[in-house]
């Protein structure tokens, strides 16, 4: 079975969660496209809810599929964020950003009382940084704000290249917020915690893209069914 076709029965399990009211976080990327499709079906079968994305792609599809699509500000608190991720690990960390839309999603999986990530079992490492982690900067002092992630991450262990992304057309890429991607190369991060707070020390860094503690279930497509990871986390995930 190949990745998409798991990414597109993880996002079939996760559309299940949606009950009728809900006020639901988009996520962005593949697989978060998937579930946008499939819950675009479910919206014309007659199902009522309200949506807010995480990028300005997913808004467009979503509402070319006819899901209604507030914003952030009209709709502060959420019920249930879906998304997809890059990266997994045993205690459902993950990496997040390869789309680039690292920062809304985080803004708005905070402000949702249940983060669900779907993804295909490719995902799902026992320790995070193969995958190059993305980090959102401001453009201003670039130079500087590298040197100075470069300075504090090699404290903790971290070290290798840190690439500043382009898009397709050659150019920077700017993400919807006006701002940089810049890909760390890191290869392993065993320590993710110690490594977020370094990042968020340096003022030119806006958001990494290391969402700890923030999704309560990853529903990972199989060949074979469909497997649910659940995060040891405070606060309860009753009925899902
Ligand atoms: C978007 O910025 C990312 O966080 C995506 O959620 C992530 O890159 C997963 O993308 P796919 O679902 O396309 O694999």
């Amino acid at each position: 079975m190949s990745a998409d076709e798991q990414k597109k029965k993880a996002a079939m399990r996760a559309v299940e969660m949606v009950e009728p009211g809900m006020r639901i976080g988009l996520g962005t990327g593949s697989t978060a496209a998937c579930f946008v499709k499939l819950l675009g079906e479910r919206v014309k079968a007659g199902l009522s809810v309200i949506c807010v994305a995480t990028s300005e792609a997913t808004r467009q599809l979503a509402e070319e599929r006819g899901i209604t699509v507030s914003t952030l500000d009209e709709t502060p608190e959420i019920d249930i964020t879906f998304d997809g991720a890059d990266e997994i690990d045993g205690e459902v960390r993950m990496i997040k950003g390869g789309g680039g839309a690292l920062l809304r999603e985080k803004i708005v999986a905070m402000a949702s009382d249940r983060v669900v990530i779907m993804a295909d079992t490719g995902k799902v490492v026992e320790t995070l940084g193969a995958f190059k982690l993305p980090v959102e900067v401001v453009p201003f002092g670039l130079t500087a704000t590298i040197d100075m992630i470069e300075a504090l991450v090699s404290d903790i262990g971290c070290e290798g290249d840190i690439i500043l992304r382009k898009g397709a057309n050659g150019e920077t890429f700017v993400t919807d917020n006006g701002n940089y991607i810049i890909d760390c190369d890191f290869k392993r991060i065993d320590e993710p915690e110690e490594l977020d707070d370094a990042l968020k020390f340096v003022p030119g860094v806006v958001e990494s893209g290391l969402f700890l503690d923030i999704c309560d279930i990853a529903v990972i497509g199989e060949d074979d069914g469909v497997r649910i990871m659940e995060a040891q986390r405070d606060d309860d995930i009753e009925g899902v």
